[in-house]
């Protein structure tokens, strides 16, 4: 088993480039099922993590013919036969969830296992299975598997109870070839949405309003091969710029849209952490200690993001004063706290399990901690970080699932983290 021996401590400092986004590349290699042409789909910036690897997986288990080299990866569905994902490759995903709308619009016909509960909490898929509904997909749930099926989609009105990403784009791809015009109203708004439309536009697609809540769809008959670059990752950028400010660091991070990362830039503002943005790079200057906030509140885009709840509270562990952090988007994501009481942090946890008050302290010490979750294990990572002495993070797996090499650019930034197997 590998872990992660962090020497807390050091200073963050130089420049990292930030690579292609988990959260945009996922429903994209969805997406590009829906090319019937011969053509081949290239695409570039993609990450080298185990979530992509496993959805490369799943798309070559159907029948596509997949090249995978550094960060481009070239895609043929020409032979794509399969309309079935197996239950043991679902079930290591969730979000092979948004293979629904793509295969069903493909084929007219799904079959997935259905995703169930993550670590973070529930995550129903009601709004998925509603919005297709709605597109005229008979569906029947049996046994933990989820049938879909239809003559062809036809257009239509979806109203969103909640701005769920996954539904979002899931509808969206359902909905490209359907018959006449499908608008959902109360869609998600998040950036990876737009990267999404822009993809599927290139490829023939006719959707706009994406990054609005209002996503206006006019089916197509025929898509073609494209060449694509998926966004950064802003929650990478964000997780990077966390470092900084939670080590009293000086960094630069390039090839990141700065707009995309408002609500983080304005939160660590409040901390007294300087941020300059430029067209493609942001510059972040942590003072030696940063100042309490009175609240950090995770919201759909553009608020706060749920995958930066964490990382914060990690940092602000070591601030001075009292913060609130408040998770609205997932039902059990405080997984993290204990790990970081075991440092030396005073985190309390409110019965609601939706709200954590965090109180400064002097210092973090050093333990041995498991990532709980991705972003959780981000987290730990920063706390190693700032934290006296050496922290071992176990539970790597998780990290790998979002980040291409979170030890590799942290050392390139001055810290010292070393992979041991134990
Ligand atoms: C996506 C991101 C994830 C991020 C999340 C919120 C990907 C691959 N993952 O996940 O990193 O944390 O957005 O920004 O893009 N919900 C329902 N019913 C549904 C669907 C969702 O109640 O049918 C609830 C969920 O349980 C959750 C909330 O809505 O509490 C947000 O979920 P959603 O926006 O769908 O997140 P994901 O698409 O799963």
């Amino acid at each position: 088993m590998e872990k992660l021996l962090i020497c807390g401590g050091k200073r963050l400092e130089g420049v990292v480039r930030i690579g292609g986004a988990k959260n945009a590349i996922l429903p994209i290699l969805a997406a590009i099922l829906l090319n019937k042409s011969n053509d081949e789909i290239i695409l570039t910036n993609v990450p080298r993590i185990s979530d992509v690897a496993k959805m490369v997986e799943i798309l070559r288990s159907l029948g596509a013919e997949i090249t995978w080299s550094g960060t481009n990866m070239a895609v043929s569905p020409r032979n794509l036969t399969g309309y079935a994902v197996e239950e043991h490759l679902m079930r290591e995903m969730r979000s092979t969830i948004f293979l629904m709308g793509a295969l069903l619009a493909r084929f007219g016909q799904v079959c997935i296992s259905h995703p169930g509960g993550c670590a973070i909490g529930q995550r129903p898929i009601e709004l998925h299975l509603k919005g297709l509904k709605k597109l005229g997909a008979q569906i029947r749930e049996q046994h933990g598997y989820i049938y879909a099926s239809c003559s062809r989609l036809t257009g239509a009105d979806i109203h969103l109870d909640y701005p769920s990403v996954g539904a979002t784009e899931n509808i969206m791809m359902a909905a490209v070839y359907a018959r006449g015009v499908t608008v959902i109203s109360n869609a998600a708004k998040e950036p990876e949405i737009v990267d999404l439309q822009n993809l599927l536009n290139k490829m023939g697609a006719k959707i706009r309003g994406a990054g609005t809540d209002q996503i206006r769809i006019i089916g197509v008959n025929q898509l073609h091969g494209v060449e694509y670059s998926v966004i950064p990752d802003r929650i990478v950028a964000g997780t990077l710029m966390i470092a900084a400010a939670a080590t009293g660091g000086e960094i630069i991070l390039e090839n990141v849209i700065p707009g995309h990362l408002e609500a983080v830039t304005s939160k660590l503002r409040e901390t007294g952490v300087q941020i300059r943005e430029e067209s493609e790079r942001v510059l972040i200057k942590a003072p030696k200690r940063l100042r309490a906030v009175e609240f950090v509140r995770t919201l759909p885009y553009p608020g706060y993001p749920t995958d930066l709840q964490a990382p914060i509270m990690a940092a602000l562990t070591l601030a001075d004063g009292t913060s609130m952090v408040v998770e609205n988007v997932f039902d059990s994501r405080f997984k993290h706290v204990g790990e970081l009481n075991r440092m030396g942090a005073q985190i309390v946890v409110a019965s609601d399990n939706r709200t954590a008050v965090v109180h400064g302290v002097e210092k973090l010490t050093g333990a041995t901690v498991t990532a709980p979750d991705l972003r959780a294990g981000a987290a730990l990572v920063i706390a190693g970080l700032a934290a006296e002495g050496e922290t071992i993070v176990e539970g790597l797996e998780h990290i790998a699932r979002g980040y291409e090499n979170l030890e590799g650019d942290l050392n390139k930034l001055g810290a010292e983290i070393k992979r041991i197997r134990v």
